[in-house]
């Protein structure tokens, strides 16, 4: 399949800023910068209070896949203790963590890139390997941040057409060309939930030249059945070329301390290292990653909680008949009939999950599982707007 040689998908026109007013250096700045159309998050439970008078406490958000247990007694303990010395700066090298990271993963500390979330790992990435002329190749429906750090940069984004809503691997390599500098894949992907089998991800890593970076992007990685996980971190030794992330966000529930890590080749985190500013992660998300890290069973648990959740929400969306993404993740993608009808019929109801038209996906409405009540609330909110779309449908 011929991939869409097309820059980023986020992109609009970069047309005379709104503001008339504006400085000349604004019309000055890189049209590729004017151009970025802005990341747009799940609506925050104070904004949907405030905008449509509601109790925040009866507000349900699954916007934004966090862990709906938040995080483990033990961080919340380990955060309470870090919070009593933030006048220091923080350990700017992150020793205790990447300790912490090099014996559990196997890999040396100068291997391990810290950042503000993983997104901040994506970003130096491109920072360090793309300038305008080059080129970054990741699938269509992938993690809209590709484009986004893409485009950033100048460069091009070549976004090769999915296969039934995840990556076509084969595509993708198709797609590579001499200008190619990074590739990026995420496993599972956000927000299709679609995931490729270890053995397919190494195999199209095996053919990737080793003159490109490939980033696999393993946010999620946390909810597959551990039967599906694979020890990626071990393939570096074999491939130099490979940058594999992970964060805390998910499946730790630290999404707001904002911590992650890439792991790499040395010579490559001594890249990232230089492009990445000096105190990225703060001293409280380094001590709750390092007690979140040490608390296997809680992320077990909050495997098990968010196995639980899927199974609840697909067997409760069966009777509602609205096609559903099988997902790997701790989210779903549902496809109504009206999305942005039953979004909003659902805020109103006090529950808030994210609408993916950004990503090319209008029909489509992305819902982070929740606890056991909060899916039973979106479940029985989305068959009170479904029935009211029906109703409004038919008296036109
Ligand atoms: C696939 C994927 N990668 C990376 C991230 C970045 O997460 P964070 O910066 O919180 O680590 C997200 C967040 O939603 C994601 O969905």
């Amino acid at each position: 399949m011929k991939p869409t040689q097309k820059p980023a998908k986020p992109v609009s026109a970069a047309g005379p800023p709104q503001d008339t007013n504006c400085p000349a250096a604004v019309l000055r700045a890189p049209e590729y910068v004017r151009a970025i159309a802005p990341y747009v998050g799940g609506k925050p439970i104070e904004e949907v209070a405030r905008e449509l008078d509601l109790d925040p406490a009866t507000i349900v958000k699954l916007a934004s896949n966090e862990n709906p247990r938040g995080p483990s007694p033990k961080v919340l303990a380990a955060i309470a203790v870090a919070a009593a010395d933030v006048t220091r700066y923080p350990d700017g090298n992150g020793f205790a963590l990447k300790a912490a990271l090099s014996s559990r993963l196997g890999v040396r500390q100068e291997q391990i890139v810290l950042g503000n979330g993983s997104n901040d790992v994506l970003e130096l990435a491109t920072q360090a390997f793309l300038r305008p002329g080059d080129d970054a190749v990741y699938s269509q429906y992938a993690f809209i941040v590709y484009p986004l750090a893409t485009q950033a940069r100048g460069a091009l984004g070549i976004e090769v057409p999915a296969k039934d809503h995840g990556h076509d691997l084969d595509a993708m390599h198709a797609a590579i060309t001499s200008r190619t500098r990074l590739v990026f894949i995420a496993n599972p992907n956000n927000p299709t939930g679609t995931w490729l089998a270890g053995d397919a991800v190494e195999s199209f890593i095996a053919r990737v030249p080793r003159d490109v970076i490939i980033v696999l992007d393993e946010a999620y990685n946390e909810f597959l059945d551990p039967s599906l996980q694979v020890d990626s971190t071990a393939w570096i030794s074999r491939y130099p070329n490979l940058i594999v992330t992970h964060t805390f966000s998910k499946a730790h529930g630290l999404a707001a301390l904002r911590v992650g890590y890439g792991v790499m080749h040395a010579s490559v985190a001594d890249l990232l290292n230089r492009v990445r500013q000096p105190f990225n992660v703060n001293s409280l998300a380094q001590a709750a990653a390092l007690a979140a890290l040490d608390d296997v069973k809680y992320v077990e648990d909050s495997r098990r909680l968010n196995r639980d959740g899927m199974h609840q929400l697909e067997a409760g969306l069966q009777p509602l008949s609205v096609r559903r993404l099988p997902s790997h993740g701790n989210f779903i993608l549902v496809e109504v009939a009206d999305a942005p009808a039953i979004y909003q019929s659902l805020l109103r109801q006090g529950v808030i999950v994210r609408p993916v038209a950004n990503y090319g996906l209008p029909a489509w409405l992305r819902v982070t599982v929740g606890t056991r009540a909060e899916n039973e609330r979106f479940l029985a909110a989305l068959a009170m707007a479904q029935a009211a779309s029906i109703g409004s449908a038919r008296a036109h």
